[in-house]
């Protein structure tokens, strides 16, 4: 079988590495990058870092507005499943690549399989809920990281073609963490000792765009008594320093360019709390039993509130320190997501389309 893989942001490079390794064991698989992410550290490092083949074509469509980047992204993809002719088309997540991705196999032969199904923040003024409701609806194959995304899906009326495969990102950050212990040395570039410092990423359109909120966020990261090491995405930098925040924000946190997926796995292994807005961390600090405080009023990924693991403090600035300061989870941590299997499950899944 030929599957077409359609990756194009920096999380998507991560969860394709775990379930490529699997899917090249049986299946032919054609790589498309769309290039929405293209700096070598959003990009280029995880192809390296975690041996994902070079992709067999990048569509090159960089940064703009949504309407003309998810255009430009289902012009290219459409000829490249005209010409390829795949059986299946596999998308990722609930970014533009994945929405373009999924209109484009909608309407053309190939069955349409998407890995993390079912999931729902049921905010609809966030762009990456309007793209994995789209893209649920449109996918034959739905594969869901746990069983509330199932729930989720069944409450919509969607049923066919789902399977609980758990969360595969559950595998990635297994197969990293003893790596990043052995390897990474950056706990030492940056000065910091385990258990001593917090961990923050800030990225969402929500909190960057709005200059209050996003000076709310970085007052309440600088106010905590411990180091506040903030590996900065693109946007964010871009935003502080068009709302001339960002000379303070370097004063008073440990800012540094994104790192690779090794160096991010050691900080939020050995970080006292992560804070953060991002979807992956969330559940990766889980996966790490790192207690987590996400600056954001809802998650898609309810099952770590439910299980005492991770705060909604949104853009508050005392909620947020007093859930740096509190962070405390309990000993018994559940599972939601599945056993780390998610990469072989999510192959057999593939196997009849
Ligand atoms: C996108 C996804 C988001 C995901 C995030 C992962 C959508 C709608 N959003 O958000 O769901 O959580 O990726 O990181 O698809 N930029 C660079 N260099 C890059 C990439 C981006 O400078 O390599 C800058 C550009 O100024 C760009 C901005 O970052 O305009 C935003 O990039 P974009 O891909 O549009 O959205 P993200 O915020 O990265
Ligand atoms: N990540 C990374 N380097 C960083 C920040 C994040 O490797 O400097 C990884 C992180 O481990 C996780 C993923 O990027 O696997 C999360 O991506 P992001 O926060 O950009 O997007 P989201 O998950 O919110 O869509």
């Amino acid at each position: 079988m030929k599957v077409l893989t359609v990756i194009g942001a920096r999380p998507q490079f991560i969860k394709a590495a775990a379930v490529s390794r699997e899917l090249r064991e049986r299946h032919e698989e054609v790589l498309v990058h769309t290039g929405q992410h293209y700096d070598e550290e959003m990009s280029d490092v995880f192809f390296e870092e975690l041996g994902i083949p070079e992709p067999d074509a990048n569509l090159g469509v960089g940064s703009d507005d949504h309407g003309a980047q998810t255009a430009e992204m289902l012009v290219g993809l459409e000829d490249l499943i005209a010409s390829e002719r795949p059986d299946a088309v596999l998308v990722y997540g609930d970014t533009n690549s994945t929405l373009a991705a999924a209109i484009a196999a909608a309407k053309m032969d190939p069955a349409l399989a998407h890995v993390e199904a079912g999931l729902r923040s049921y905010n609809r003024e966030m762009p990456e809920e309007i793209n994995r409701v789209l893209t649920d609806h449109a996918a034959d194959r739905l594969f869901a990281p746990s069983a509330r995304a199932v729930e989720n899906l069944a409450a919509e009326g969607v049923t066919d073609g789902v399977r609980d495969t758990g969360d595969v990102m559950y595998d990635a950050v297994l197969w990293a963490r003893d790596r990043a212990t052995d390897r990474s040395t950056v706990l030492d570039d940056l000065g910091v000792d385990p258990g001593e410092y917090v961990l923050a990423t800030v990225h969402r359109a929500a909190n960057t765009d709005d200059p209050d909120r996003l000076a709310a966020v970085l007052d309440a990261l600088a106010a905590d008594p411990r180091e506040v090491v903030f590996p900065a995405h693109p946007r964010t930098v871009n935003r502080m320093r068009e709302h001339g925040l960002y000379d303070e924000a370097r004063d008073r946190l440990t800012l540094t360019d994104p790192v690779g997926y090794l160096d991010f796995v050691r900080l939020q292994d050995a970080a006292a709390v992560v804070a953060t807005d991002s979807g992956g961390v969330q559940k990766e600090a889980f996966f790490l039993d790192t207690p987590c405080v996400t600056m954001r009023e809802e998650t898609e990924w309810r099952e770590t509130v439910a299980a005492g693991w991770n705060t909604l403090v949104g853009a508050d600035g005392e909620a947020i320190s007093r859930a740096l300061a509190s962070a405390d989870p309990p000993a018994d941590k559940p599972q939601p997501y599945g056993d780390a299997t998610a990469a072989a499950a999510i192959v057999d899944g593939l196997d009849d389309v």
